[in-house]
């Protein structure tokens, strides 16, 4: 409940505003539904599963008072851990590729949590965290993991990512768009978004069409050819089988967006709505975009606004043109 008083800052995450990009869809035919999940206390939409896994975990009392936790993170997730164990009392230990912006290893000391950074693969380029790079921040996170006894909050695999979404983010935009929805669409990383809100759409209204955005050049969901498994559209686009997206009936198709795409929309979103986010938000617009001059003329589409653009400022995002 926003309007009172809360008792910790965690109660502040969900229950984000929806706004229509009136202004990038003014030329088209249908509207963009932007939910700003920016706007949690760790300006990204993480927050919601750090939350739900947490909570979950002390239910099934799987997490004891004290006890570690630690994340194989690119930030957001770890960001939003480090604000839940903060507040609710659990060392926090965040492990995460040095191929990903500075500010979310400073934002995660932040908040108290130890922060491990892994280097990347051979060949491997700062700003592009390839499956490779997440491979070896898994062995890192394994090890510490089991030398600390520590709970593991592991976002790939616990279904609390999944259910942050279901029960929160896709429940809020149903009433929040009195069910004016016809499609969905989201750039994946763990799925857990994507996941959550399909299956909850799809229960409101099976008709709801539901797609995954991939990096142009490593549509591997789409089980296409990836050509290039490096992209910059931080967050997602790992290339790599996930649990989350086991039924295949909630993919209605895929989406393909460049890096070009992606940061084009995003300083568009920022100059022409005033929406500051970042790589995989201007990916969702893109992707939604893409599909109102297509197969969705016409209709209301849903996406998420993932995190802020403050968590790029050492990134070219909004330094210099592509
Ligand atoms: C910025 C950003 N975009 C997209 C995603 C992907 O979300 P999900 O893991 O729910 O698929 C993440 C996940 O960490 C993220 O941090």
């Amino acid at each position: 409940m926003k309007g009172k008083i809360l008792d910790h800052v965690y109660e502040a995450i969900g229950q984000t505003p929806i706004v229509r990009l009136s202004r990038m869809t003014h030329a088209l035919e249908g509207e963009i539904y932007a939910k700003l999940e920016y706007l949690n206390p760790g300006f990204s939409k993480k927050d919601r599963a750090a939350r739900a896994i947490i909570e979950e975990a002390e239910e099934a009392g799987l997490l004891k008072p004290g006890q570690n936790v630690i994340e194989l993170t690119s930030g957001n997730m770890g960001t939003g851990l480090a604000i839940v164990c903060a507040a609710k009392g659990y060392p926090f230990v965040a492990v995460m590729s040095r191929g990903n912006s500075v500010e979310r290893a400073r934002m995660m000391k932040a908040l108290g949590a130890e922060v491990v950074l892994v280097d990347q693969a051979p060949g491997s380029q700062e700003g592009q965290v390839s499956g490779e790079d997440l491979r070896l921040v898994e062995l890192v996170t394994e090890r510490i993991k089991r030398e600390r006894s520590a709970f593991r909050a592991d976002q790939f695999n616990r279904q609390g990512s999944v259910h942050a979404h279901q029960y929160g983010t896709a429940q809020e935009a149903w009433e929040q768009t009195d069910g004016k929805i016809d499609a969905f669409v989201d750039f994946v990383g763990s799925g857990g978004t994507f996941g959550g809100c399909a299956r909850a759409l799809k229960g409101f209204n099976p008709d709801i069409r539901c797609y995954v955005a991939e990096p142009f050049a490593a549509p591997f969901l789409a089980g296409r050819e990836v050509t290039h498994p490096n992209h910059r559209i931080q967050g997602g686009g790992y290339g790599m089988t996930l649990a989350f997206l086991d039924e295949p009936s909630l993919v209605e198709d895929y989406v393909q967006v460049t890096d070009e795409e992606a940061i084009r929309v995003a300083r568009s979103l920022a100059a022409r709505e005033g929406i500051f986010a970042g790589f995989s938000s201007g990916a969702n617009v893109a992707a939604a975009l893409q599909l109102l001059q297509g197969r969705e003329r016409g209709r209301n589409i849903l996406i998420t606004i993932n995190d802020s653009g403050l968590k790029y400022l050492s990134t070219d995002l909004y330094a210099s043109e592509v």
